[in-house]
């Protein structure tokens, strides 16, 4: 993985730098997922290994940080990795997205991983209920869940085996623990590999490594000019990141957009998650002629592992594009990403910066999970917010509980 920064860097002392990597160095010793890495996944490797062969799918019941990043991961490797069962997310309440997954799946040959971190999340036990009501069988459901949570405790009632988070992991930032890990492990993901993606990426920046500067220098100048460019896209140049690209932006926005600790002032950087090239032929116009408020970052696949090549055939009137003859996809689009570039270079005044993952496969994507975790927490310190607490969030769940319980009240 590479990262390649095209904006102005100059201003920041070096001290300011070491400050903060202290400060980011220290949290780890309070906030879990720096250390997801280096942990033990013998307990998720035997529960696969032991695994019913006759389950042909593993559905997970989940929202925000609890499907958002397995699904990321499941999504980029599919396409060239068949994956040994196919993964399917109940994340929504709309009745007809319930209905239209469960005519996918036959319920016997189907596995239902619960996943709340809380376990008493409308969204999943609303859908759970529902399944339930049809499938009671223990065994057909896996839960992962704090340990003594509510759902735990049902869990347990009913004898069905129960992972827990490990602790100090929030929701948005536990997919390289078990409530990523298992669904992705079930589907035949290589988890080790994930992980030592991910642990690269964490010896470069905590050992003095090559992506130590570019962090810390993003996401100072993110921070210093948050009012400014305000807002954040992410420019993925492969529809394989497509689902990176939802978790992205959840982890981005539920990290970062508070009230300042200590203060009243409202803060926050607006992700926007684009998909190149489909979003040149959209979203790119806002970016080259409209306001300057936003900073862009390309990732690019250094190598498709694909040939796949436009055929050196003359059309008739289309004999202008005769360019395109005996060309790869692969090249094309690289060259699709590096023209946007050059582009917004020649602008002159829009950050930019380039990601660069080898090719599709698990420590690419381990790596880009684990350089986004460490930015947001960069730019949550610098930006003076409770990077891992969701209070908005929670706000709209409260009062929604208030309602439903009003309104169970009123029918008896
Ligand atoms: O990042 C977060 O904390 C949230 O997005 C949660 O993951 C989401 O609200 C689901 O919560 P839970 O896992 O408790 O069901």
């Amino acid at each position: 993985m590479r990262n390649r920064l095209h904006f102005n860097i100059s201003t920041f002392e070096i001290d300011e730098k070491q400050k903060l990597f202290n400060e980011i160095d220290k949290e780890c010793l309070s906030i879990g997922y720096y250390n997801l890495p280096e942990q033990n996944i013998d307990n998720i490797l035997e529960f696969v290994n032991s695994f019913d062969e006759s389950v042909e799918n593993i559905v997970v019941l989940g929202i925000g940080g609890s499907s958002l990043g397995a699904k990321a991961v499941y999504e980029f490797l599919k396409p060239v990795k068949k994956p040994w069962r196919k993964l399917y997310f109940f994340e929504s309440t709309d009745p007809l997205n319930i209905m239209e997954i469960l005519s996918k799946i036959e319920l016997d040959k189907s596995h239902f991983l619960v996943i709340s971190k809380s376990g008493t999340t409308v969204e999943t036990i609303s859908i759970f209920k529902y399944l339930y009501a049809k499938e009671s069988r223990a065994t057909r459901y896996t839960f992962i869940t704090d340990k003594e949570s509510p759902l735990d405790k049902f869990a347990t009632k009913i004898g069905s085996k129960v992972f827990y988070l490990p602790k100090n992991v929030g929701g948005r930032f536990s997919v390289l623990s078990v409530v990523g890990l298992l669904p992705l492990a079930l589907c035949g993901v290589n988890i080790s590999e994930l992980l030592k993606g991910a642990k690269s990426v964490k010896e470069s920046f905590f050992n003095d490594g090559y992506l130590k500067e570019s962090l810390l220098n993003k996401a100072m100048f993110y921070a210093k000019y948050h009012t400014t460019y305000n807002i954040n896209c992410l420019f993925a140049y492969s529809e394989t990141l497509r689902y990176f690209s939802e978790w992205y932006v959840q982890l981005w926005g539920e990290s970062l957009g508070k009230k300042q600790c200590n203060s009243a002032f409202h803060v926050g950087v607006t992700p926007i998650g684009l998909i190149g090239p489909k979003d040149q032929h959209s979203f790119l116009q806002l970016i080259v002629e409209g306001t300057r408020d936003k900073s862009v970052t390309f990732i690019k696949i250094d190598d498709f592992q694909n040939e796949l090549t436009i055929p050196n055939i003359t059309l008739p009137y289309l004999e202008s594009l005769d360019i395109l003859n005996g060309i790869t996809f692969h090249d094309l689009i690289t060259m699709q990403s590096d023209s946007v570039i050059e582009a917004l270079k020649a602008q002159g005044d829009i950050p930019l910066d380039e990601i660069i993952i080898e090719r599709v496969d698990e420590r690419s994507i381990g790596q880009l999970i684990y350089y986004y975790e460490l930015l947001t927490s960069l730019v949550g310190k610098l930006i003076n917010v409770n990077t891992y607490n969701q209070p908005g969030v929670e706000s709209g769940k409260i009062i929604l509980k208030n309602k439903l319980q009003k309104r169970s009240k009123n029918d008896k």
